[in-house]
């Protein structure tokens, strides 16, 4: 089905006001490779008539609102990607802060897929417990925008292909077991995640603080406007003291002073001050 000039623009201004998204001009094969489905299950004639349920509220609307996310969303996501952030946390951040601290220390993974990264971060606690690190006591909380990625990721079970991304051998035997429907993770490590569906355009305020956030691969598809304001809302969601790990790639804009960049010794990440 095609997709007029119109069409398109209106689909745009949808995705940049519901999740950030800019999906770009000239990507009309983008739109049509990734939503053919959602019209078909939806019953839709056109794109005219998908835009115009996604400007109203109705049950109806809602869950095909839901699905459009879903379906424009990318959720590429592997196990210990960029694996220095990882070393960075496991032999730098998370022993300062339980110094500091002693007690429970808080991690927010934002825009989590489905679950490997959160999960990376308790295989790293186990890790440090297993090797007689400090007696860690951390709470890791995952969240999306994509209530069905977040679904798959609170089942923890992943398939043959999702497991070799990332894993070696040695560590999926370690925290893996097979099951009929792929491979289930281990309680030890997935007790200590929960997993919450959130916008980040939206207040996120209601999550308290946190200790360590990371927020990769994500802010590259938004504006540089919606970006800063993610950034600061995320500074004001950490406690002082407290770390921002972003993408490799990414950074931090110089004029938000709240969050100073820290050359570790595996990894660059970002400290709220003051
Ligand atoms: C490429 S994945 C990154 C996953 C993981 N952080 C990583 O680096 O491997 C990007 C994720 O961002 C989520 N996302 C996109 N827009 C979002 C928004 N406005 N709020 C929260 N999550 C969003 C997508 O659903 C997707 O799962």
């Amino acid at each position: 089905m095609d997709i007029t000039l119109k069409e398109y623009s209106d689909f745009q201004d949808f995705l940049r006001r519901s999740c950030g998204i800019e999906i770009g001009e000239n990507k009309q094969y983008l739109v049509k490779n990734r939503l053919s489905g959602v019209l078909r299950e939806f019953n839709l004639a056109s794109y005219s008539e998908l835009v115009s349920h996604l400007e109203v509220h109705s049950v109806f609307s809602n869950r095909l609102k839901s699905k459009v996310i879903d379906a424009m969303t990318t959720n590429e996501t592997f196990w210990f990607r960029d694996d220095s952030q990882f070393l960075a946390l496991k032999n730098e951040v998370l022993p300062e802060l339980f110094m500091k601290t002693r007690g429970v220390i808080k991690i927010w993974s934002a825009a989590c897929s489905s679950g490997q990264e959160p999960y990376t971060m308790s295989m790293c606690v186990e890790e440090m417990k297993r090797f007689k690190g400090p007696p860690l006591n951390v709470q890791i909380v995952g969240t999306d925008i994509s209530e069905a990625i977040i679904n798959v990721a609170r089942t923890s079970v992943y398939s043959d292909m999702a497991i070799n991304r990332g894993l070696d051998s040695k560590v999926s035997a370690l925290y893996f077991q097979k099951v009929e429907a792929g491979y289930q993770l281990k309680s030890e490590i997935a007790q200590r995640v929960r997993f919450q569906q959130l916008n980040l355009l939206q207040s996120f305020s209601g999550m308290g603080r946190f200790d360590i956030i990371f927020c990769r691969n994500v802010l590259i598809y938004f504006s540089d406007e919606v970006k800063r304001d993610i950034l600061r809302r995320l500074a004001d969601a950490l406690e002082p003291g407290g770390y921002l790990f972003l993408s490799s790639t990414e950074s931090v804009p110089m004029d938000i002073t709240a969050l100073v960049p820290v050359r570790g010794k595996q990894a660059r990440y970002f400290k709220k001050v003051g």
